[in-house]
Parts: C-alpha cells; structure tokens; sequence
C-alpha cells in the first residue's frame, strides 16, 4: 500500500467513527469501563492512558479514582465530546486527537495503559499492541475489554464486515476478545496476562428501537446502511433484527440482550 492510499483508507476509518453520535453508544456501557479500573486497580495520582477513548468513558472512570489521565483518539468530534463530559462532571483529563498505531508519547511514559473496545479497530494489530507496550512504564498495566466474536457483538460486527467490506480489508477486530490472539499480540511485551469472560447487557424497549438506535447513532452500523440500497437496507435490518432476536432473553415484549467481552489485565 502507498503512503497514500494507507492516509485515505484512515480518513475512512475516521469518518466511519464520525457518523452516527457515538455518545450516545458510549453512554450505554460506561460500567465497564468503571470494572475494568476496578480490575486494573488504578493507583491515585498516578499516570493513565486511555487508547481509542471515544467519549471519554475509561479516562473518567481513571479520573474519578485520582489518577493523571490522558485519553487519546483519532476522531477529533470525539475528543471534542470527552472534554465536554469531562468539564460537566468536573473531572481534569487531558483529552487529545491522535493515532493508537503511533502514541505520541515517549516510552514508559504510564503506569496503565486502558482500551475499551478501542484499540481492537485499529488495523495493524501487532503495531498497535507493541504501542500500547512501549508507552507503559516496566511494571505497569494493561487493561482492555474486547468484543469476543461469538458474542452478540461480534455478530454485530460480523454483519458490519459482511454489508460494508472495508477497503483494503482489515483483520478482524473481534479476534482481541480470544486469548490466543491476545497472548500472541501482547505476549511478547508482558510478563504476565489475565483474562476474564464478561458481558454488557443491552436493554430497549423493542427490537425495531434496538436496530434504530443503533442505525442512528453506532458509526459502522450507521455507514454500513448508508452504503446500501433500499433492498440491502432492507437485507441488514432483517440479518439485525434476527440476530437481536435470537440473543434476546427478556422473555416479555422488551429486548434484554448480553453481550460477551473479553476483559484482559497485563502486566509489562
Ligand atoms: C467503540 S468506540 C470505543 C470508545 C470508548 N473507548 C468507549 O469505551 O466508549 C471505538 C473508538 O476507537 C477509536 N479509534 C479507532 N481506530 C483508532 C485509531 N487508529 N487511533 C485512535 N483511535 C481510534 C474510534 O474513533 C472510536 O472512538
């Protein structure tokens, strides 16, 4: 790939975490990025890194437990919303626009380094965990939480992947809620690595709300249905609605769907 095409293919990639108002999905799983400082046990006044922090979900958990927080993201609406959430809940993070494939910091710069279901959409995966390595102090900790592909947003994603193939063709993102993959990607850069099996649980009033919402506001849902015609509008939303139905355990005439994650802790 040209220099050239590899800076369209990201401005793509940025456009598709531009569309939709991806605050408002943020907003639906802020508990996890709340257990996973629980589980990477943030220290007070301490230095954290936030990869891909979107609207600023693991950087304000970090923040509300003291600590010296930087959340970093490529989308600059994104930042622009994190620093908003941030002012509204009087919380000091330094929020700023920047890539997971090239952390502009220096090495050892954190004592954690957090990335809920952020770093596992970026494309060159090994440069990206050797990333998330280099800018992390000896010692100190990794945490993400990663869609696992046979959970229902791996499904999600799945459809996403099958609808609106991107150019060029990227490695799957889910493949970072397997262990396997995650002792392959960050094995080489930690002494140790945890894993627990998690799950976020989506609540709707109704499988067509479900699919709106998600149509509206997620970008890759949102692009995907854009880059459709009426028919294969019509083949997503029907791929979708089956894939929330088959998964919905409410058991009443509302949606109540779990979604497995892979919630993984690595120490440099
Ligand atoms: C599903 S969102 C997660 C956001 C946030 N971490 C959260 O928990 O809500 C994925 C995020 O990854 C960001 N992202 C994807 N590729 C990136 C890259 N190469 N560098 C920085 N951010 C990236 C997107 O802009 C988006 O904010």
């Amino acid at each position: 790939m040209t220099a050239e095409s590899n800076r369209s293919a990201d401005t793509g990639r940025q456009q598709t975490w531009a569309s939709g108002d991806y605050a408002r999905i943020g907003n639906l799983w802020i508990l996890v990025s709340e257990s996973l400082c629980e589980s990477v046990g943030i220290v007070p006044g301490r230095r954290v890194l936030d990869v891909a922090s979107g609207s600023g979900n693991a950087a304000l958990a970090a923040a509300r437990r003291m600590a010296v927080v930087t959340g970093l993201d490529f989308v600059p609406e994104l930042v622009q919303q994190a620093k908003v959430r941030a002012a509204a809940d009087r919380l000091e993070v330094t929020f700023e626009v920047g890539d997971a494939e090239r952390l502009p910091y220096a090495d050892a710069s954190f004592d954690t380094v957090l990335s809920v279901f952020g770093v596992m959409f970026v494309p060159d995966q090994q440069r990206a965990a050797h990333e998330l390595a280099r800018v992390l102090r000896p010692g100190g900790r990794i945490g993400l939480a990663n869609w696992t592909p046979d959970g229902f947003m791996g499904q999600v994603f799945g459809l996403v992947r099958e609808y609106a193939p991107s150019a060029p063709a990227t490695p799957s993102p889910t493949e970072w809620g397997t262990e396997p993959h995650i002792h392959r990607l960050l094995g080489r850069h930690v002494t140790s690595i945890d894993t627990a099996e998690r799950h976020w649980t989506f609540r709707f009033a109704s499988t067509n709300a479900f699919v709106e919402y998600f149509r509206n506001n997620f970008g890759p849902v949102n692009r995907a249905f854009s880059l459709l015609d009426m028919g294969g509008q019509r083949a997503l939303t029907a791929d979708f609605t089956e894939v929330i139905n088959n998964a919905n355990e409410s058991g009443a005439d509302t949606v109540v769907v779990r979604s497995r994650y892979l919630e993984v802790v690595a120490i440099r």
